[in-house]
This record gives C-alpha cells, sequence and structure tokens, in this order.
C-alpha cells in the first residue's frame, strides 16, 4: 500500500433528525463514484461518511420522540448505514460524533485553539437558527429569518467563547490567490471571496443553553458549538491529533470535501481558517455542488418535501436511482427532480440505449452461433471507428471524473453506447445472419458489440456497480473490473454468452406517475396523522391561478420557473460548418461546448447562412433536446435564433466574449 497515491474523499456527515432523503444520497453516491473510479485507478483510497450527532437540533428531536438523545441516534445511525448499504455505497469509514475517540478528540482540538490563543471568552448577543445550527447578526438576517433556510430564528444571548475567524481574512485571501483550484465551481469561490473581503467576524464556538455534545474541557457548563465538533470529523476520522502518525499522516490533507453551496462556508472559510490555527494543511479541494429542487425549492427535512430514496432503488433498482442521479443535473447546477424525468430517463437511456443494447447482442450470438463466438472474423474499416470512440470515451470519463463533470462523464459513455446501435443498423447483422458465407463477418460484428458492451461496463461500473457485473456476466467475463481493460481487443468467449431478461424493464410512463403520486399522499397523509409537516406534493404540476393566467394572452400558457429550469442552453461555439447534401435549408454545424465536449446541431439555417460564416461564432444552444436523425445526421440539440416577419433567421450570441460551456440563464 505504501507506494500507492492515496486519495481521500468526503461527505458531510449528516444530522441524523430525520430519515435521509434523495438530496444526501445525491452528494453520497457522487463520491461513492469518485471512491470507486480512483481505486480503479490504482489509488488508496479513503472515502469518508457518517453523522452529525450533537446539537441542539438532535437534542430536541431526541425529546419529542421522547428518547435520550444517544439512544435516538443509536436508531437512526442503524437506518443511514441501511440505507448507504442498500445504494452500495462503498465507504471505507464511517464516523459518529458521539464516537469517543472523536469526542476526546475534538476536546483536545478546542484546547490546542485556546493554547495558541485563537479562541477568547466573551458574550455572545444575535441570533441563532436551530435547524441550522448557526449563529447570525441582525444584518445578516433575511428578512428576520435565517438566511439559509429562511426558518425562524431566536433571539440568543450568552456567554460564549470565540473563535478569532476575523484574524483570517487575508490569510484566507492569499491562499484562495495561491490555490486557484481550491474552492470549485467559480461561481462558489466568488461567492465566498466576497463574503471574506466584506470582513469576517469573531464566530461564537461554545453554547450553554443545552449540553448535547462536547464540553469545552476547561469550562463544562459550555458545549462546544456543533459545526466545530462536526468539521473536525474529517481530521479526527483519520487519528488526529493522537495518531498523527498513522492515517493521517497517510490520507491528510483530503483531496475533496464534497457538499452542497449551502455549507461551502464552513468548509471554504470556517473550516481553513481553524486548520490555520492549529497549524494543519489545508484540504486540497473543496467542491461544491448544486441542490436537487423539487417545486423549486430545495428537499429539506424540516420543510418536509422529501423523496424516500428507499422507494425509488426498491421499485425501480438502485442503478436507476444512481444513474438518474449523476446524470440528470450536470454537477455543481440546481435541477429540479421529477417523476416523469425518472421514468423517462430509465426508459431511454437504461431500458432503450443499453439494454436494447445488450439484449440485441446476446440474443443475436445465442441465435447466429449458439452463445460462443467463433474466432474467424473478418473485420471491415467501420470497426475501426467503434475501437477508437471507445479508447476516445474512457479518455473522456477520466477527464470528466477527475472534475466531478458526473453527467458530462455520463453522456460520453452513451455516446459509445449510441454509437454501437447505430452499427447494429449499419452492418445489418439479421442479413449476415441468412448468408453462410457471411459468418465470419457476423462473428466480427457480434464480437465488436460485446466489445463495446464490456468497454461500456468497465467506464459504468464506478457508477453503476451492479449493473456493470450484470453486463459482464451476461458476457461470460471475469465481472472483475480492471481500467486496463477499458478498451478493444480483449474480448474472448470461453463461457457462453447469456441471453436473459432485459437488463432494465420499459415503463409505462403513466402508470409509474400514478405510483409514485401515490406514495406522496400517503407520505402527506402519514404527516398530517402524526402532525408533521406534510409532504408538498412536490411531483404534481404546479397548479396556476386563475389570477395568473389572465395576466397573458390568450392562447399562451404560463409557466413556472421549473418549466424553464428544464432548459439547459449553453454558449457554444461552432469549430465547423457544411451543407446537408441534398436538403437546401440545413446546416450541419459542430460545436465546441467547452472542456474538450462537442456536439453536432442540424439546423434549418442554410437560407439565412453560407456554412462559412458560421465557424468562430458563438451561439446559443439549447442543450438538452432529445436528439433526433436529421437526413441520416444525429443531431443533438437546437441553435437559438430570432425569426424576421420576412423569415430570415438571426442566430442569437453573446454579449462578448465568453468561454463555452457558459450556462444561459
Ligand atoms: N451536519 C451538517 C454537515 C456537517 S459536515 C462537517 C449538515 N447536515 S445535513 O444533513 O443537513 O446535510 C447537508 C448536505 O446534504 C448538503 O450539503 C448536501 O451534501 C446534502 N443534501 C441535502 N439535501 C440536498 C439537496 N436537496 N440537494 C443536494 N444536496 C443535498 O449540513
Amino acid at each position: 500500500m505504501a507506494d500507492k497515491q492515496s486519495f481521500y474523499i468526503t461527505t458531510p456527515i449528516y444530522y441524523p433528525s430525520n430519515k435521509l432523503h434523495i438530496g444526501h444520497s445525491y452528494t453520497t453516491v457522487a463520491a461513492d463514484t469518485v471512491a470507486r473510479f480512483q481505486r480503479l485507478k490504482g489509488k488508496d483510497v479513503m472515502f469518508l461518511t457518517g453523522m452529525d450527532e450533537h446539537g441542539q437540533k438532535i437534542q430536541q428531536k431526541a425529546a419529542e420522540a421522547g428518547k435520550s438523545p444517544q439512544d435516538f441516534v443509536d436508531e437512526m445511525a442503524v437506518g443511514i448505514k441501511k440505507l448507504w448499504q442498500l445504494l452500495d455505497i462503498s465507504y471505507d469509514r464511517f464516523i459518529r460524533t458521539t464516537d469517543k475517540q472523536h469526542e476526546e478528540a475534538v476536546s483536545k482540538i478546542f484546547q490546542k485553539l485556546w493554547d495558541k490563543d485563537a479562541i477568547y471568552k466573551g458574550a455572545y448577543e444575535g441570533w441563532y437558527c436551530t435547524p441550522c445550527e448557526s449563529f447570525w447578526t441582525e444584518s445578516q438576517l433575511k428578512e428576520n429569518k435565517c438566511p439559509d433556510c429562511g426558518g425562524a430564528v431566536e433571539r440568543t444571548q450568552e456567554e460564549s467563547y470565540f473563535f478569532r475567524l476575523s484574524q483570517y481574512g487575508q490569510p484566507l485571501l492569499d491562499y484562495y490567490a495561491a490555490h486557484p483550484d481550491f474552492l470549485k465551481p467559480e461561481a462558489s469561490r466568488n461567492e465566498m471571496l466576497r463574503f471574506i473581503e466584506q470582513g469576517l467576524e469573531d464566530l461564537a464556538v461554545s453554547r450553554t443553553s443545552f449540553d448535547w455534545g462536547v464540553k469545552v474541557p476547561f469550562d463544562p457548563k459550555h458545549v462546544i458549538y456543533v459545526w466545530i465538533d462536526a468539521l473536525s470529523n474529517y481530521i479526527t476520522a483519520m487519528g488526529y491529533p493522537d495518531d498523527a502518525d498513522g492515517d493521517f499522516a497517510r490520507y491528510w490533507p483530503a483531496d475533496v470535501h464534497l457538499m452542497a453551496k449551502e455549507i461551502v462556508r464552513f468548509h471554504s472559510i470556517i473550516w481553513p481558517a481553524i486548520l490555520m490555527a492549529l497549524d494543519v494543511p489545508l484540504p486540497k479541494h473543496v467542491y461544491s455542488h448544486g441542490w436537487l429542487l423539487m417545486n423549486d425549492s430545495k428537499m429539506s427535512k424540516s420543510k418536509g418535501n422529501v423523496v424516500d430514496p428507499v422507494v425509488l432503488a426498491e421499485r425501480y433498482s438502485v442503478d436507476a436511482v444512481r444513474y438518474f442521479l449523476l446524470r440528470e443535473v450536470p454537477f455543481g447546477l440546481d435541477g429540479n427532480f421529477t417523476n416523469e424525468a425518472l421514468v423517462e430517463r430509465i426508459n431511454s437511456d437504461l431500458a432503450n440505449d443499453l439494454g436494447n443494447l445488450l439484449s440485441r447482442t446476446t440474443a443475436m450470438v445465442n441465435k447466429y452461433f449458439d452463445g460462443v463466438l467463433p474466432e474467424t472474423r473478418e473485420a471491415a474499416p467501420l470497426d475501426d471507428e467503434l475501437a477508437e470512440l471507445a479508447a476516445k470515451s474512457y479518455e473522456e470519463v477520466d477527464r470528466y471524473l477527475e472534475n466531478m463533470q458526473f453527467s458530462y462523464a455520463l453522456a460520453a459513455i452513451w455516446r459509445l453506447i449510441s454509437r454501437a446501435n447505430k452499427y447494429i443498423d449499419e452492418t445489418e447483422p439479421w442479413k449476415l445472419g441468412k448468408d453462410r458465407a457471411a459468418a465470419a463477418r457476423l462473428a466480427a460484428v457480434l464480437g465488436n458489440l460485446c466489445e463495446t458492451l464490456r468497454v461500456a461496463s468497465v467506464l459504468l461500473y464506478p457508477f453503476l456497480p451492479q449493473s456493470s457485473a450484470a453486463i459482464l456476466t451476461r458476457l461470460g467475463q471475469s465481472a472483475e473490473v480492471a481500467l486496463e481493460n477499458a478498451r478493444f481487443g480483449l474480448f474472448s468467449s470461453p463461457t457462453p454468452i447469456l441471453a436473459g431478461s432485459p437488463l432494465f424493464p420499459r415503463l409505462d410512463l403513466k402508470t409509474e406517475i400514478a405510483w409514485l403520486d401515490e406514495q406522496l399522499e400517503a407520505r402527506a397523509a402519514a404527516a398530517a396523522a402524526t402532525g408533521a409537516v406534510p409532504a408538498t406534493p412536490a411531483l404534481a404540476p404546479a397548479a396556476e391561478t386563475a389570477a395568473a393566467e389572465a395576466a397573458v394572452p390568450e392562447g399562451v400558457a404560463l409557466i413556472e420557473y421549473s418549466d424553464f429550469s428544464k432548459l439547459r442552453l449553453l454558449v457554444a461555439q461552432v469549430t465547423a460548418c457544411e451543407r446537408v447534401k441534398g436538403a437546401d435549408r440545413l446546416l450541419k454545424s459542430t460545436l465546441d461546448l467547452g472542456n474538450g465536449e462537442t456536439r453536432v446541431v442540424v439546423s434549418g439555417i442554410a437560407e439565412s447562412y453560407a456554412p462559412e460564416d458560421l465557424p468562430g461564432r458563438q451561439v446559443i444552444l439549447l442543450e438538452n433536446l432529445k436528439p433526433r436523425k436529421i437526413r441520416g445526421i444525429e443531431s443533438a440539440g437546437m441553435l437559438l435564433c430570432a425569426e424576421d416577419s420576412d423569415g430570415k433567421l438571426y442566430l442569437l450570441g453573446v454579449d462578448g466574449k465568453v468561454s463555452p460551456g457558459s450556462a444561459v440563464s
């Protein structure tokens, strides 16, 4: 192990105040995918997750449930670990802030900060948000509510210890300047820089109004602020401070702390400042992602509008849930969770593209060769295209996953899968099957399809571990995945290929939507019966009020922001453009979408533009329009144009040069 390069990734440690929902699963599945991928790359991976079990909120919840806080969190821990097991989360360590070793380490950390004069005693007066466990000054409140969750805040006045956060503004700015990649994405980095530049205030880091937490070692009527306790988990789980030569030396500094944007401030300002005060190196990267929204509101346990990952995984399979989470929304942006989108993704990508490729291939190997492909194969130039795309897909997945671009990585794998489906149409194996003399060519065609599926299953493994193993087994391959197998030329078929049932059965959209709506109603009814916050009928279409409808011209439907946010609009740069043969109105444009991603789009603009007008121009692309074949060319997206009264089209652009791939909103 010592010669392996380490890779340490963390999720937030979650509050066990309620059952975890699909939003928590989102971060954890993302971290799991990275951890699995880095293990494939041969890294010595440490993947840490866990539970944030102290604090006023947990104490209150336990009291409401008539339990001691410890019993309450112990029970929650069982459910949370079960959820991660269900979702195939391959964590290496699970920390609970009530672990003895962690509590002792937090106490020592606080003592160290005190000894270094990074903490002093004072009096606190301000506003406290219990669900967020956050202190706020008057000016930080938004309409007298918590600026993070919008909930009620309580006036708080108590003696408190303070961390000298105000002294870390300049060191943090210097650190950000020297490490441009420390906090990603760019929007988070800019927001945090602005926050630091406004001036940091010292932070109250102890409470006296409740006692469920780690006591201040030299003043036990104070409990250490839950965020100091929680953030420390990233180093205490590695043995800090006592066992600094063991895992701490091996894994720290962490390669990436992953979390959603509402807690990025804690991870990119408070946590680095504490580490600076402790003379401990800072994590290499902090990556904040967007929210999964329902009806444009963040899913939140305190609001009650949650989607249960267990229900979804049990009905649609774990891999369908993992796929949807990572494919649907580009990581870093907010995205709406809708049942329609879930079912459509399962049908189009998993059942149609991937599932059909596997079914068609295995069925044909069985039909024409009784499940065993002969070794005599006749290659053709077309085959190279598939092999080259497979090699390129591996490079793309690697590049995208190194940058947490899960949806792009999956899109790259799906380009390979789609290419293979197209290869079936091009090679027409059913015709070859009728001609005895074409047996060697047929064997080559089916062999190439098996190769593609084998490579795809290696690339899919970090995302969909169960499906990856299922595909390899169906193809008679070892289910042991190795990254060096992600290329053509390694397929052998000593054991027969199995036809088998569909990997992802097709779903009936109407039936599923009705079923999912029922689940939500049942949840709302249960919540009403227990007096809890009812679940938002999150996935039902938003009601349009009569007043709102009256404000728009007849025949024009009012849309919700959630409708608009389904459109993924991007700035793209045209790199090449040509006429489509035999079609006077069509131009085929190749677009650069940044990050090495390219697109081909066919547009009906040839009467307004000549092909040579376009290269170099920046255009606006509707990126998530379902791909369509136009004159045999797969067109993935649409260029936006304004149409003059005489029918001339004008491509939309941007007012200045921006990076390709920039979002339009
Ligand atoms: N206990 C703190 C974290 C301490 S880490 C030192 C906490 N816990 S939490 O249970 O509220 O989890 C918040 C995190 O859960 C988010 O930052 C994100 O990783 C994940 N998510 C919860 N809801 C989410 C969405 N709706 N969408 C995306 N991520 C979500 O904060």
